[in-house]
């Protein structure tokens, strides 16, 4: 047997986003559900959502979020040779929604297959894209993060419909010889699956807000410190830091305990919302658009959330 035929690294060459064209008011919410703009701008941070409509199926944004990455990469569909889906809001379990998207795309018969660990499904999807480049599995590989949440949150109920929204991200993988994805640090905790969770196809998501709070503002930023450890860098090295967008509070009590002064932390949840596996993706096209981010900065992303699962590594911006 031959092994190690693998490129030496893997590294991120391309981002694509889509954003739902409906956008969600705090306003709009607080006609629904007894809240208000200004306890969701202060507890959590959202100012607005997007919310998918017609046309805007969970294969349709992950088609459109992957039709810009791969622009943005300089590669086709047929250039692909695996595509992983990391989404928990499939509308059916059978089939994948993997196979799907890539006969959309144009591709020609890749591996395809859906990931689900939840808000951090995008980062469990990079590394195996990453250790599947290695090995030699796979050439090119399409990680896409996108998610429906507004078919499976109850609108009715406040302490989850103020905090969900819609949307897509990808990110074309290849090799290196230049490692542009550091190893995964990732885990979960099965014995809090009820922390978030819905019980069968006929209900809708239940969420312990306060406990699932606890636990990503006292045990992730280890495995932040973790990630850069195993990758070999200082986190003082960090350029940006894009933690799993689930509720400001969260994300800068990550960054006062990283003490992460100096780098540019993403915070598309103010205009976003909390947008599961497609949040990490999002919010880095983002920043690199806004010139937050720039080519070649050394970011770290931390997904976390159902299961519990948690996930997180460091990378070079393409
Ligand atoms: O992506 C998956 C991972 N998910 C998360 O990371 C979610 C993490 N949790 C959270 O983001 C927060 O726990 C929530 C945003 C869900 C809730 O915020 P909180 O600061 O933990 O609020 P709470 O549940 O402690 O409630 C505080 C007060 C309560 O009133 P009293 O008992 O103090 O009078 C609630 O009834 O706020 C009330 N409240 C609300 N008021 C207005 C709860 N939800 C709302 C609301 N609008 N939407």
């Amino acid at each position: 047997m031959k092994l190690g035929t693998g490129a030496k690294g893997a590294r991120i060459v391309g981002l694509g986003d889509y954003r739902p064209h409906r956008v969600v008011s705090n306003d709009e919410i607080a006609q629904m559900v007894d809240t208000s703009d200004e306890w969701i701008r202060t507890r959590v941070g959202i100012r607005q959502r997007h919310f998918a409509g017609e046309g805007e199926s969970l294969t349709d944004m992950a088609v459109a979020a992957s039709g810009k990455a791969l622009a943005a990469s300089g590669l086709g569909p047929e250039d692909i040779d695996l595509l992983i889906m990391a989404t928990c809001t499939a509308p059916s379990p059978i089939p994948g929604v993997g196979p799907t998207i890539a006969h959309r795309l144009g591709m020609k018969a890749p591996g395809a297959y859906d990931l689900n660990a939840a808000c951090a499904g995008f980062c469990y999807a990079l590394s195996s894209a990453s250790d599947a480049i290695r090995t030699g599995s796979a050439r090119r590989v399409l990680v896409i993060g996108a998610e429906r949440l507004t078919d499976w949150v109850n609108p009715l109920h406040r302490g989850t419909s103020i905090l969900f929204g819609d949307g897509a991200g990808a990110a074309v993988v290849v090799g290196t010889d230049d490692p542009g994805i550091g190893p995964v640090v990732w885990g979960s905790d099965g014995a809090k699956r009820e922390a978030i969770i819905v019980h069968d196809r006929s209900t809708l998501m239940e969420m312990d807000g306060q406990g699932v709070f606890r636990w990503a503002t006292t045990k992730l930023a280890p495995v932040a410190r973790e990630c850069c450890e195993r990758a070999g860098v200082d986190l003082a090295d960090i350029d940006v830091f894009v933690p799993h967008q689930a509720n400001l509070r969260i994300i800068d009590a990550l960054v006062r305990a990283l003490g992460l002064q100096h780098a540019a932390i993403g915070r598309d949840i103010i205009e976003t919302g909390n947008t599961s596996s497609a949040s990490i993706p999002l919010a880095l096209t983002r920043m690199l658009e806004r010139g937050e981010a720039k080519s070649g900065d050394l970011a770290l992303v931390l997904g976390f959330g159902a299961g519990l699962t948690y996930a997180g590594q460091v990378l070079r911006c393409p």
